[in-house]
């Protein structure tokens, strides 16, 4: 038993990464707020333009805020709007660095010059 607890204590960390459902129609992450996101920011364009969005809470607020006074998007009422940013800033976060890592240079073609 004991020795199987190492393996239990990680599942225990992985569990929420690999909850993370992702809804198959938007694409959205099913987390609190998801549906109202759904009802709210798929009627001009593709959730695709949400979820391959990151930014912070106010960058998110700027976002809508941009998206209130030039392309018609509604008002929202202030708890709609506060779970809207919630969900965004929990599961969309900027990310620092989204570029994948260098390929090393042994999986690398040989160059040209080099032929
Ligand atoms: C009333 C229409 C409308 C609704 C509803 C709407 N948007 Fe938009 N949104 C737009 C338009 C128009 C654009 C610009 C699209 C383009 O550039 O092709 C846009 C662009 C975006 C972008 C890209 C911004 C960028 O800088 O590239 C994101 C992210 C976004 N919307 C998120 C949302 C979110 C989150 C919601 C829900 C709160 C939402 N949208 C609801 C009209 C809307």
């Amino acid at each position: 038993m004991s020795r199987s607890l190492p393996a239990l204590l990680l599942l225990l960390v992985l569990a929420p990464a690999i909850a993370a459902e992702v809804d198959s129609d938007t694409g959205l992450i099913k987390a609190a707020g998801w549906e109202t996101v759904r009802a709210h920011c798929g009627g001009c364009h593709s959730h695709a333009l949400v979820t391959q969005q990151r930014a912070d809470r106010q960058s998110w607020l700027d976002m809508i805020r941009w998206m209130q006074a030039t392309q018609n998007l509604w008002q929202f009422p202030a708890d709609v709007e506060a779970q809207i940013l919630d969900y965004l800033a929990a599961n969309y976060p900027p990310q620092a660095d989204r570029r994948r890592a260098p390929i090393p240079a042994s999986l690398m073609p040989r160059a040209a010059a080099s032929n």
